[in-house]
């Protein structure tokens, strides 16, 4: 049975006197979900500190470099993730494909570079408005999945978590519906074939505590990836104890 899972992508918002204020504020009493926060990278052996301190919830980084280790300036490794602390990490985010320019192909290697390390990469997928307007979402989770599937055994799947994030409800206030949503983890899932039940599949995208309920009650909605919500101890942890 798939444990649920709620995780906090902080992007490039907080400070030291945020970060430890905020794991004043987090009471995570009584939530039975995974729980992860994703800081920006300067602050994540701040939160693997917390993590060890305060217990509870693990830690994950934002990116990665495809690359192990070199002459890559600026670029962060799987390894050095590990060193701070992650278990997991995020990749190819759609703030990441669309301001970065990464492909499907870089996400993948990525992907590819994070397990290898040993870290839990937290695959994100989803269509823009326009591709959704279209009718071409299935086709494209679709293709963003394929490019990682080629790189990766099937059986590696397990050792991942996907996060259909549709590009249009992040930050917007817009959530997909809770049948909207479902509709598109039960094709993810589907598309994931015989392991497909052993994989955590995260709704991102305006996620609130007032609408986390009604989208954790559908059968392939596992938890959430939440971005402006987690920004507030009080209500990320609403969020987490609606994830039963
Ligand atoms: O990675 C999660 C993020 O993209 C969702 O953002 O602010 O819509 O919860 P937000």
């Amino acid at each position: 049975m798939r444990k649920p899972l709620v995780a906090a992508n902080w992007k490039m918002n907080g400070s030291r006197e945020f970060a430890e204020r905020f794991f004043t504020d987090l009471n995570l009493e009584g939530v039975t979900s995974g729980v992860v926060v994703c800081p920006p990278f300067p602050y994540l052996s701040l939160v693997a500190q917390e993590a060890e301190e305060k217990g509870g919830f693990a830690v994950g980084g934002q990116d990665l470099s495809q690359e192990p280790s070199g002459a890559f300036t600026g670029e962060i490794s799987a390894s050095m993730l590990l060193d701070s602390g992650a278990r997991y990490v995020i990749v190819g985010h759609s703030e990441r494909r669309s301001f970065y320019s990464e492909t499907s192909e870089l996400v993948a290697k990525k992907f590819f570079a994070a397990q290898a390390a040993g870290l839990i990469p937290i695959l994100c997928i989803g269509e823009t408005l326009e591709e959704r307007e279209q009718g071409r979402t299935l086709e494209v989770v679709a293709t963003q999945m394929q490019a990682v599937s080629e790189v990766i055994d099937t059986d590696a799947w397990k050792r991942a978590v996907v996060a259909y994030e549709p590009v249009w409800a992040i930050g917007t206030g817009k959530t997909a519906t809770p049948e909207e949503a479902q509709s598109v983890h039960e094709f993810i899932r589907a598309q994931l074939g015989q392991v497909g039940d052993e994989v955590q599949i995260l709704y991102g995208g305006s996620v609130k505590s007032a609408n986390a309920s009604a989208l954790f009650a559908q059968a392939d909605i596992d938890g959430a990836l939440v971005g402006g919500a987690s920004l507030d101890a009080k209500e990320f942890a609403a969020i987490c104890r609606a994830a039963v």
